[in-house]
């Protein structure tokens, strides 16, 4: 027994050594997994690299803006946490037109309504794709300038 413990010892004093080297995700970790808005990770490290790695996702209407997978090395993350941007749907203009015509605009765009000649823009003509994928402020109508004088006589 006790020579079956004196040929264990040097062994794991070894093995000691070899993680301490490696540093593996055991000893060795970024503390916390940061989270994200918008979207979610799964640790996707492998048993057998001494490595954390995480992978990030974004939720239905967002997209990924940086690095989707971020691995653990020497206690930092090898690049910055990557962001989910909001998805925003073409403004839909009646007799007017969109600065930037696309299907999608992704979060922080700034688009810029135009009215056809004779319409005129009634509220903000620069509207933002903002984080809960709405423009903000709200979209902007194009309304026909000759309207009737207020009274009703013409
Ligand atoms: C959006 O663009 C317009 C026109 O270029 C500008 O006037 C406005 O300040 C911009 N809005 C923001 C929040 O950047
Ligand atoms: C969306 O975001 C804007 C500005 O960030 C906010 O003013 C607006 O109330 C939000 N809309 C909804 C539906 O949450």
């Amino acid at each position: 027994m006790a020579a079956n413990l004196s040929c264990i010892f040097p062994a794991l004093h070894l093995l000691g050594v070899l993680v301490l080297l490696l540093c593996p995700s055991c000893l060795c970790d970024c503390n916390t997994f940061p989270s994200i808005a918008h979207g979610s990770y799964e640790d996707v490290s492998s048993i057998f690299s001494f490595t954390t790695v995480v992978q990030y996702k974004c939720d239905e209407g967002y997209v990924l803006v940086g690095e989707e997978k971020i691995t653990c090395r020497n206690s930092h993350w090898s690049s910055p946490v990557p962001q989910c941007k909001a998805l925003c749907l073409k403004p839909e203009i009646k007799d007017g037109t969109v600065s930037l015509d696309q299907d999608q605009y992704v979060e922080p765009e700034n688009v810029t309504v135009q009215c056809d000649s004779g319409y005129s823009v009634v509220g903000s003509p620069s509207i933002i794709c903002s984080e809960n994928r709405t423009w903000y402020p709200e979209v902007p109508k194009c309304e026909w300038m000759l309207k009737p004088p207020p009274d009703g006589r013409s």
